[in-house]
Formats: C-alpha cells, sequence, structure tokens
C-alpha cells in the first residue's frame, strides 16, 4: 500500500450484520417472508434456508468476543421483527427481547457500542398474507414495532437506524422477483417505496416525541451511475438512473419529496400518496445517514427505456458476486450526497466484497483480494474526510460468513470464515489487517 491510512481519532470503525443472514433459531421466532422465499425450489442458489445460518442466537458470546478481538469501536447488527412480535402486530415475545437485551449487555460490557437497524428485509409472513409493504397499515404495525424495541431495548442501544437498504426491498423483492416476496410488478413496486418512507417517517416522529435514549437514522444504497461517456444524453441518462436508484429514497427523507421527472414517468404505477404523507416523511431530521457501497456501473443512452437509460457492461476487475471494483465511485457518491445532505453525518454502515475463500493446509485464509478492497475503500474515506465530506464511521460487511440471500452460503463476504457444518469461526487474514487499521491509523 502507498500511502499509510490517517482517520480522526473519533472515527467510529466497525462490522456489521443483519439478523435473518445469521441468527438461526428459527423455532424460537415467527415465520419471516425470508422463510417462505427460501421453500420456493429455485429460488436460493444452494437451495438454504436461515433456519440454522451462524446459529449466532445460541453463540453470540464467542461472536462478541471474536469483535472484541478485531478491536472494532461498534457493531451493526439488525433486529427481527418476526422475534420481537411473531405476528407483526400482536403479542410481544418475551424471548426475543431477552435474547436481544444479552446481546446488547454483551457488546456494551465488550466495550462495543451497538447499532441496531429495526429492518433489514425479515417482514413477519403473517404481514406478507395482509399485502406486506404494497399495504398502507404495515407501515403503522412497523411503527409500533419499532416503539416496543425502543422502550424495550433503548437504555442499551445508542444509535438506531429505520431501514436497511429500501431499493431492494422495492426492486429485487417487487419488480425483478431475485428478494422475497418475489414479485415482478412495477405498481406494486412504487407503493412498497412509498410505505417504506412513510414507514421511516412515522418511526421518526414516534422517536422524537416519545422522548427515548439515543439518536437515529436511515441506511440506503444509494447508486448515482457514472455516465458511459461524456455525450450529453449519457449524462442524462446517469442523471434519471439516480432518481430510480438514488432520489425515490434518499429525497422524501430529507424533506425534499419525490423527483417529478421519474413519478411522470410511470403514470400508470403511481406512488399512492395521501395528503400530509409527504411532511411526515421529510418534518425530522436525520441524525445521520447510512450509505451502503459496493460498486458503481455505467449507463448509457436507451431510447426505448421510460427513463431513457440502460446499465451497460465493463472489463473493470470483479468480485466473487461479478460486481466491478470500483472505489473512485465511493468519493463520487460521498460528494453526490453530501451536496443533497448538507450538514447531515454520514456513515458507510456497509462496504465488503465476497471471495471464494477456501480454508488452506494450515488452516488459514490468506483473502488477499478483500484486504486490498478494504484497503482501498477506506482510502477512498480517509480522502472523502480530507474533502470535508462529514463522513463519521465505517462499518466492514460483513463480521462473518452469512446467509448471502438468493445465493444461498455460496457467496462469502466475512472477515471472519464460517464453516457451516461445524460452527467453526476462523479469522481471515482481512481480519487481522482490519484490526490493525483499527488500532493503528487515528490520530
Ligand atoms: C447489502 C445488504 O444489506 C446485505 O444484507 C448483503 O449481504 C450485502 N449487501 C451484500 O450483498
Amino acid at each position: 500500500m502507498s500511502k499509510p491510512l490517517r482517520f480522526p481519532k473519533e472515527f467510529v470503525f466497525g462490522t456489521a450484520t443483519s439478523s435473518f443472514q445469521i441468527e438461526g433459531d428459527a423455532h424460537h421466532r415467527g415465520r419471516s417472508i425470508w422463510d417462505d422465499f427460501c421453500n420456493i425450489p429455485g429460488a436460493i442458489l444452494d437451495n438454504s434456508d436461515g433456519l440454522i445460518a451462524c446459529d449466532h442466537v445460541n453463540r453470540y458470546k464467542e461472536d462478541v468476543a471474536l469483535m472484541k478481538e478485531m478491536g472494532v469501536d461498534s457493531y451493526r447488527f439488525s433486529i427481527s421483527w418476526p422475534r420481537i412480535i411473531p405476528d407483526g402486530s400482536g403479542e410481544v415475545s418475551k424471548e426475543g427481547i431477552a435474547f436481544y437485551r444479552n446481546l446488547l449487555k454483551e457488546l456494551n460490557a465488550q466495550g462495543i457500542s451497538p447499532m441496531a437497524t429495526l429492518y433489514h428485509w425479515d417482514l413477519p409472513s403473517i404481514l406478507e398474507l395482509k399485502g406486506g409493504w404494497r399495504n398502507r397499515e404495515t407501515a403503522y404495525h412497523f411503527r409500533r414495532y419499532a416503539e416496543v424495541c425502543f422502550t424495550e431495548l433503548g437504555d442499551l442501544v445508542e444509535k438506531w437506524l429505520t431501514f436497511n437498504e429500501p431499493f431492494c426491498t422495492a426492486i429485487l423483492g417487487h419488480l425483478t422477483g431475485e428478494h422475497a416476496p418475489g414479485m415482478k410488478d412495477l405498481a406494486a413496486t412504487h407503493k412498497v417505496i412509498h410505505h417504506i418512507n412513510l414507514a421511516h417517517g412515522l418511526t421518526m416522529e414516534a422517536f422524537r416525541t416519545g422522548g427515548y435514549n439515543g439518536e437515529i437514522g436511515t441506511t440506503l444504497n444509494l447508486s448515482t451511475p457514472r455516465p458511459a461517456t461524456d455525450c450529453p444524453e449519457d449524462i442524462l441518462a446517469a442523471d434519471r438512473a439516480a432518481d430510480r436508484d438514488a432520489r425515490v429514497y434518499l429525497d422524501p427523507v430529507i424533506g425534499k419529496g419525490y423527483p417529478k421527472r421519474y413519478l411522470d414517468a410511470y403514470p400508470e404505477a403511481p406512488f399512492p400518496i395521501e395528503e400530509g404523507d409527504m411532511e411526515i416523511i421529510g418534518k425530522h431530521k436525520l441524525d445521520y445517514l447510512g450509505i451502503n457501497y459496493y460498486t458503481e456501473y455505467p449507463v448509457t443512452f436507451d431510447k426505448d427505456h421510460p427513463e431513457n437509460f440502460k446499465g451497460i457492461a465493463t472489463d473493470l476487475p470483479k468480485t466473487h458476486m461479478g460486481w466491478d471494483i470500483t472505489p473512485e465511485g465511493l468519493l463520487r457518491l460521498l460528494h453526490w450526497t453530501h451536496k443533497r445532505t448538507e450538514d447531515i453525518q454520514i456513515f458507510i454502515t456497509e462496504n465488503g466484497s465476497a471471495w471464494d475463500d477456501r480454508l488452506d493446509e494450515q488452516g488459514k485464509i490468506n483473502d488477499t483480494d478483500r484486504v486490498s478492497y478494504l484497503e482501498s475503500h477506506l482510502a477512498i474515506c480517509q480522502r472523502a474526510i480530507e474533502e470535508d465530506i462529514p463522513l463519521t464511521g465505517y462499518y466492514a460487511w460483513s463480521t462473518m460468513d452469512n446467509f448471502e440471500w438468493a445465493w444461498g452460503y455460496a457467496r462469502r463476504f466475512g472477515l471472519i470464515y464460517c464453516d457451516f457444518e461445524t460452527q467453526k469461526r476462523t479469522p481471515k487474514e482481512s481480519f487481522y489487517r482490519y484490526r490493525e487499521i483499527v488500532k493503528n491509523s487515528r490520530d
């Protein structure tokens, strides 16, 4: 590496996971749409499910001890709605609350500050039967679930996030069908976007008026594709792609409403906006914005697309997911976002890469590709801070290998290797490199 990494002394280093991807222990929680989706033949690459996953519910102490060994300041995880309220809207599970209280106490005891995401895709199945996020009621059920979490866990949580990547719930879950609940319907997709935004606003309102502990924001996988060339058509195409991939999620929650150009492109699939909704969604300022960043793609003008753009492939180096490695894209995205969000603090709440990790003869994993991905993206974070972006922290995805959604266990993002047969954890080379960075790179 050329230049050693340097960060301000208060910069937060963490790692991240989510409930369905690691918890397992499925018989002590309600069903979620991901349990249902895993039962559809062919939906998951290796036909796996989340019933056991990393068995984290039974092994959380070992996992927190590993995080302690890694030296991170913070841990971002998600709370499973069906573990707290198994049917989504009824009784609260004491057992579910007890698990998260134990986890949080363990984290706090080890000096690791928790950041809790309220929704990382595991919607209670019973709510899906009633229309899921297509149904406005779900937003109100979500607010109540969030209030239960604030009340029952708030004394132990420092930072909250309402949602993780609503883009994926909307687009992958309802337009391309790659994620639960597996629909392919544009009108449904637009209902989902709006109802998730509404649920965010209702929850912000409840948090701000309820006098709860801590701070709150949301996590978006904003993507602002780059123009394939510098001709004006491509520049416009890239800007329009940013409507779908960034503005419909970001603009409403910072009080700027939906991009009209996007709404106008799809008169046949309107957003179900009711009077007063946009005020609810945009009224309360975020304490911080979480950004998940993995890659950036180029777009070009396409006269046949309703918004006149299409993504194109490149010959850049790729991760095991097939995603381009584009650290400079993170810098572009941070500048684009900061221009819109002004003084709002930004966290990178996820960044990482999948590789086909194998244990070597000594039982080690020398994941040099992951190490260089990590270093190159952290170098961009450093540069962003030098260029006055209010970037407060960075969470590596992921603490450990886990259930990678439609890819099952066939893609590994962890800094810790997980043997899914034995549940043995093995820190990878990237774990040790991250530990070194966390320990030595702050002023
Ligand atoms: C973002 C999602 O939040 C996370 O759940 C997923 O595993 C990573 N991307 C990698 O695909």
